[in-house]
């Protein structure tokens, strides 16, 4: 994200709301010292820290030039996911829409743990998956996708981008890693659709829209769309109220992280996670019945199948998949692995 992306408009309305133009051009912070000063928590004894290199490092870095490029190619996947848009991508966002940072940045799930903690057994399909697997999770859920298939030259590039950030981090850690995932806050004991709505709109609607549809000019992405046929699919992790909370206490409004008390971060996140969004691909036809299968593991955590205060609107009862339609469903979705090592 860098200052010219933003047309002058609405960087003069962000000025007026508070933020410095400089502020939403730096670049992300990227040493312990700057998180713990922006209030991030400091690491705990014991856990990981482990800052991942740049690609300004990967071109003094000791490799073959043609394994460099493979890794500059998953560099320009992630950060320009919309390339793919139609093939392996149906909605209207870059893997780095929600991995900030390029994918590098703490509290905003950086991408490397998954280089170092695969292959390991994952509960949303309920068999052990590689990186490539992961990777091709979020084509699937988040990019409301087709995942590019095993081995290809994209997936190839991805997983290298993914290990290349992972670079001097040791394999299978014991500790806990430092900045993993989008840790929530703790959950306040009640929520408010309506406190949310309100300030939704107050600070976050000036880049993201107010009906959530985000900001495309020309066909070109500026702000990414939280909801709506543009946004990540009802199977997404990010559906998960307490991920959103996560997400957005950690890392929004942009260039303010940390700027909204807990209440206020469940409140938007109870908000936007109660919208509507493509179709989850593992839908059976009847959103009863796909809970019935998911809930249990997955929905528990979403507003999916429940019933919506002010509307009464049952939320993922519809067969919209967004742009990608009904044809096409992901590969990677409901296959099932070691079949035969479960039997014994
Ligand atoms: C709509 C938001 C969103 C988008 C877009 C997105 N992801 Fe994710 N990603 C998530 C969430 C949420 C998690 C789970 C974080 C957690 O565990 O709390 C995640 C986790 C991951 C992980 C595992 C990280 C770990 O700690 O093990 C990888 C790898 C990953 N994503 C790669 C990608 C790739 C590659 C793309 C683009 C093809 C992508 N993501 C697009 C939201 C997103
Ligand atoms: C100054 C503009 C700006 C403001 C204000 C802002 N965001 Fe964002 N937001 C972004 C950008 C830009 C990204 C994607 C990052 C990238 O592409 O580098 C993003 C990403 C997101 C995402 C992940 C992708 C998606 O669309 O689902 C969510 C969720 C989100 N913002 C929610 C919020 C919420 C909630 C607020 C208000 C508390 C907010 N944002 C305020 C600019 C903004």
């Amino acid at each position: 994200m860098t200052a010219h992306k933003i047309p002058l408009a609405l960087a003069s309305a962000a000025l007026t709301a508070g933020m410095s133009l400089a502020t939403l051009a730096e670049p992300m912070p990227s040493t312990v010292a700057t998180l713990v000063e922006l209030g991030y928590p400091a690491p705990q004894e014991g856990e990981l820290v482990h800052i991942p290199p740049t690609m300004a490092d990967l071109e003094k870095a000791d490799l073959h030039p043609e394994t460099k490029e493979v890794i500059r190619r998953g560099y320009d996947l992630f950060t320009n996911t919309q390339q793919l848009r139609g093939e392996n991508v149906f909605n209207e966002m870059n893997c780095s829409s929600c991995h900030l940072g390029e994918g590098r940045q703490p509290f905003s799930a950086p991408i490397w743990p998954a280089a170092v903690t695969l292959p390991s057994y994952r509960g949303k399909n309920d068999h052990v998956n590689n990186l490539e697997e992961r990777i091709a999770g979020c084509f699937a859920y988040s990019m409301n996708g087709v995942p590019p298939e095993y081995g290809s030259d994209d997936m190839l590039a991805l997983s290298a981008y993914h290990q290349w950030l992972a670079k001097g981090a040791p394999m299978y850690p014991d500790q806990p890693i430092y900045g993993r995932g989008f840790p929530a806050p703790e959950r306040p004991e009640k929520l408010s659709y309506q406190r949310g709505e309100e300030l939704y709109q107050a600070q976050c609607a000036i880049c993201h829209s107010e009906d959530g549809s985000g900001l495309y000019q020309d066909g070109e992405y500026v702000f990414p769309a939280p909801w709506g046929d543009g946004s990540n699919n009802w199977g997404a992790g990010i559906v998960r109220t307490e991920t959103a909370a996560g997400f957005i206490k950690n890392n929004m409004p942009l260039g303010q992280p940390l700027s909204l008390s807990d209440q206020q971060a469940w409140d938007i996140a109870y908000y936007m996670t109660r919208q509507e969004r493509p179709q989850d691909p593992r839908y059976t036809g009847d959103v009863e019945e796909t809970l019935e299968k998911f809930g249990p593991t997955f929905h528990k955590n979403s507003s999916y199948g429940q019933v919506r205060e002010h509307d009464s609107h049952v939320l993922g009862d519809h067969a919209n998949w967004g742009e990608k339609g009904d044809e096409v469903t992901p590969w990677n979705v409901g296959q099932s692995r070691f079949e035969d090592l479960k039997e014994k």
